[in-house]
């Protein structure tokens, strides 16, 4: 199995987008290390579109001139980091970017990608010819990733426009983005992970994952996806989300100058052992009050020990709104005494029996795991 646990990385587009580099990606491999990402289980740096030169060499997919010394070496110096190496191509003509892409040369492709090192294929959507059906694309590059022997992570971005959790998995995906991108505003992280999301968990376990997109955490309203920027209780609620989602955990910011609340928040690794709990169930909604248009939900996420992970979240434009969860809705008998931690704060708030009741601020999360006492 590839993906036992939602893979964890980097990805260049967020905050790059065509101004990707070879040093920005031997850097971010460096950082990876100096900055404790790859002790907390960070493990895929993955260059997104832009890599590729403007024509094909022998039938070749080659890099562009920003990457003078070749990807193969590329993928060594992330190797010899002790990190994995992830790449992009689409299942149309060009990709998003307008760059060669893969339709017709799957195949060839892919064992270009095996010759090089490659152990994570993010593979696109556009430019599909009209008239051609995407899932058999997505079908013969799993199929051409698989005869090339290696074993590369397939990462399968059609945006959920033909419900790939019905068929992604059999195509070899490991993960599959359910929605359009992401960008680093409220807005798009209230949509894509807090509408877009729900209904979906019972496709996601282990190998194959849901993916929601990368994470917008530190960027802080600069690169390429910037649309205004996110506070720093909006980051940690949707690092929150995406952890009990089971979600890839694909950073998006610059790795090499994380800002302290960024730094905090990407390496909690007790949020990160609940995304990453071997059970491999996908938290869902058990509940949700409306305060006008905006609502306080609350999402679950069984782990393997017998508790459970719980995101308490305040999504009002209010501080300090009352959500509770109730033992019954997380289906844990209301008599039963349970520990109930808090993740943020990393500290115990006690034994409760019934339900549990937090104040979080406006756009705010309690993340907490909720132990039923002798489990564990
Ligand atoms: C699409 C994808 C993005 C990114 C860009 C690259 O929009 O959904 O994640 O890969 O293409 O051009």
């Amino acid at each position: 199995m590839l993906a036992p646990t939602p893979p964890m990385g980097w990805n260049s587009w967020n905050t790059f987008g065509g101004k990707i580099n070879e040093q920005v990606v031997k850097e971010t491999a460096d950082a990876f290390v100096e900055q404790g990402l790859k002790e907390a289980g960070y493990e895929y740096v993955v260059i997104d579109d832009h890599w590729e030169a403007n024509e094909r060499v022998d039938g070749r997919l080659v890099p562009n001139e920003k990457f003078p010394g070749g990807i193969k070496a590329l993928a060594d110096y992330v190797h010899g980091k002790g990190l994995k190496f992830g790449i992009y191509s689409c299942a149309g003509t060009h990709t998003c970017g307008g760059r060669p892409a893969s339709y017709g040369y799957e195949e060839i492709d892919a064992q270009t990608f095996a010759d090089w090192g490659v152990d994570f294929l993010k593979y696109d959507r556009c430019y599909v010819p009209s008239g051609v059906v995407a899932p058999p694309l997505y079908w013969r590059m799993g199929q051409a990733l698989r005869a090339t022997g290696r074993p590369i992570l397939y990462s399968v971005c059609e945006w959920g426009k033909d419900k790939p959790w019905e068929w992604a998995p059999r195509a070899g995906a490991h993960m599959w983005r359910t929605t359009g991108d992401i960008n680093d505003s409220w807005e798009s992280v209230f949509k894509i992970g807090f509408e877009r999301q729900v209904g979906l968990h019972s496709y996601a376990g282990p190998d194959h994952w849901n993916d929601p997109d990368m994470l917008v955490v530190g960027m802080h309203g600069k690169g390429n996806v910037a649309k205004g920027g996110c506070t720093d209780v909006e980051y940690r609620s949707h690092f929150s989300l995406w952890c009990l989602l089971a979600s890839p955990l694909m950073i998006g910011c610059d790795v090499r100058a994380m800002s302290e609340p960024a730094r905090e928040i990407l390496l909690n690794t007790e949020a990160i052992a609940v995304n990453q709990d071997p059970l491999g169930r996908q938290g869902y909604r058990v509940g949700e009050f409306m305060h006008g248009s905006r609502p306080t939900p609350v999402w679950a996420k069984p782990l393997e020990d017998g508790s459970v992970a719980v995101g308490l979240f305040n999504l009002t434009d209010l501080d300090k709104r009352r959500v509770s969860v109730a033992w019954e809705a997380i289906s844990i008998d209301p008599k039963r005494p349970c520990t109930v931690r808090d993740l943020w704060a990393h500290e115990e708030l006690g034994v409760h029996t019934v339900e549990f009741t937090a104040q979080p601020p406006s756009h705010g999360v309690a993340l907490l795991r909720i132990t039923p006492q002798g489990a564990g």
